[in-house]
């Protein structure tokens, strides 16, 4: 194993990723490389929704990540992630999920949003990640944002959620056809994932 890579594994010790979505946990196990080390929720057999009803992205993110470090008693992250859309003055926003109900769907949501664009030519808008860490009885906050602009119909079936009529800046493509590779170089995940792997490496 090269150096620099046994040293992050000695480094980062376990560490639990709080959520319940297998897209999510993908994608950081991807970006982060480093499987072992992160915990999920289902290798925990912790199997509950977890709540987030807060208003901003930090809120949720902490609520979720203070419930189950105080449940397992080891560092925890959780992350919270919208798509902002300009002409909608940032909506959906924090209440991504369920934009078109509570019943969470991605084609509604999609749906929604395509119709409330209807009519408009400003397309830009930006995914927000914020991660938050509890470690060493403090909270720290990761913030991760990728640029694009909202497509006039969803392409493509990679990814999640809003990804099929999401075109990051300096793409053709919405995420939801570029493979995952380049969409976990450069999505508003990986950024806020990188800088907690750096913080992590400090440490
Ligand atoms: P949450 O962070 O799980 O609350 O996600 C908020 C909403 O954004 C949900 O509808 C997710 O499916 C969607 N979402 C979260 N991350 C991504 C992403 O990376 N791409 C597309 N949609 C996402």
């Amino acid at each position: 194993m090269a150096e620099p890579e046994r040293i992050i594994q000695h480094r980062m010790k376990k560490i639990i990723f709080a959520t319940g979505n297998m897209n999510k946990l993908n994608e950081v196990r991807q970006i982060l490389h480093e499987q072992n080390q992160i915990l999920s929720l289902e290798e925990l057999d912790f199997h509950e929704e977890l709540a987030e009803d807060g208003d901003t992205f930090e809120d949720n993110a902490r609520q979720k990540a203070l419930f189950i470090t105080e449940k397992f008693g080891l560092p925890c992250f959780a992350e919270d992630t919208g798509l902002e859309v300009d002409a909608l003055n940032g909506a959906p926003g924090v209440y991504s999920a369920r934009y078109a109900g509570t019943q969470r769907s991605h084609a509604d949501n999609i749906n929604l949003l395509l119709k409330n664009l209807e009519g408009h030519t400003n397309r830009n808008a930006r995914f927000k990640t914020i991660i938050a860490l509890t470690f060493d009885k403090q909270i720290y906050y990761f913030e991760g944002t990728v640029n694009g602009r909202i497509a006039y119909q969803p392409s493509g079936n990679a990814g999640f959620g809003y990804d099929p009529i999401f075109i990051p800046d300096g793409y053709d493509q919405s995420f939801g056809e570029l493979p995952a590779e380049v969409k976990n170089q450069i999505s508003h995940r990986a950024i806020a994932v990188e800088k907690l792997l750096r913080f992590l490496q400090g440490k």
